[in-house]
């Protein structure tokens, strides 16, 4: 007998544009016809093991099963789970694989979820893996920007605030760089600058324009997009930097004065200060929204994976 191969999502690289277009097109398809998909995974249970804080991500995984009929199980620190009394993470995976059919996972190391699909038997999502990877935010981002702006290429994309430890980031980036005349503008501090290996493997191989700023306002006429990021306290070895970068950026209704008018504000959130709340009630602002979209995304990633057709 052959043995079937266990699909999983590592990284967004994993997929393909064409892969990538059909969950658009089937999430875009969930969303106008949700009673369509409430039983078609009528059984089958969903496993979120979360190794570090999560609202979005753990929560919109689990909607997403219960949407379509599942069922979901799981634990949303590792101080809960056997982790804390030694457990390692393969082990836990071969456990929680008997369990459930399906496992999303999100781990502080960077790599945790590439090692725990070798010892898998249901496919394993990663969630974030501290400040590498986050393919399904990738995956709702993209959703984000077709829905909103009817388009994925000819685009100027502002990425703006913490560049170097944003995982969300360097996935979108990669992501992106696929489609056609994408240019980047990294706006960040110094300190926070977008990695030299993912300007060397993804930017420069693909020929991607880019333009690096400290300057929020420097580039806004030109964007159509702008990806706001948090500072994130958790990357940091050393309180003093994070104090010092935290509020670097504030985006506010000044610093918009030159916006387009259809610009698109996105953030992976949370959102602590970098986002004045003044900027949610601005019909450009799409971060809720876009949180809203990760659910539809995630049911048709889990449909994927599980082959339901
Ligand atoms: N965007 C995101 O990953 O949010 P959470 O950390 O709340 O899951």
């Amino acid at each position: 007998m052959i043995k079937k191969e266990v699909k999983h999502l590592i990284d967004i690289k994993d997929l393909t544009v064409k892969e990538i277009d059909d969950l658009i097109k089937v999430a875009n398809d969930i969303i106008n016809n949700k009673e369509k998909y409430s039983n078609v995974c009528n059984g089958k249970i969903l496993a979120t093991l979360f190794f570090e804080p999560s609202t979005r991500t753990r929560l919109s995984f689990e909607s997403a099963m219960i949407r379509l009929g599942g069922n979901v199980l799981g634990f949303s620190e590792a101080s809960s789970s056997s982790v804390s009394k030694g457990e390692s993470v393969s082990d836990t995976i071969r456990v929680v694989g008997g369990y459930s059919d399906i496992i999303a996972m999100r781990h502080p190391k960077e790599g945790a979820p590439l090692v725990a699909c070798k010892n898998s038997t249901v496919p394993i999502i990663n969630a974030g893996d501290g400040g590498h990877n986050h393919p399904t935010q990738t995956l709702t981002d993209l959703l984000t920007i077709s829905s909103e702006k009817k388009r994925l290429d000819n685009l100027t994309i502002g990425l703006c605030g913490d560049l170097k430890f944003g995982r969300t980031v360097h996935s979108l980036i990669t992501a992106m760089s696929q489609y056609k005349k994408i240019k980047f503008i990294l706006i960040s501090p110094e300190e926070l600058k977008l990695p030299e290996y993912v300007k060397k493997e993804i930017l420069d191989k693909n020929n991607i324009e880019y333009i690096e700023t400290n300057d929020i306002e420097e580039y806004m006429s030109e964007l159509d997009i702008l990806y706001m990021t948090r500072v994130q306290k958790e990357r940091f070895f050393n309180e003093a930097d994070y104090i010092r970068l935290k509020d670097y950026y504030i985006l506010n209704k000044e610093k918009l004065k030159t916006a387009k008018k259809d610009l698109c504000i996105m953030h992976p959130l949370p959102r602590v200060n970098e986002i004045s709340t003044d900027i949610d009630s601005d019909s450009r602002a799409k971060y809720f929204k876009q949180a809203e979209y990760g659910v539809y995304i995630r049911m048709a990633l889990i449909l994927k994976l599980l082959e339901v057709k």
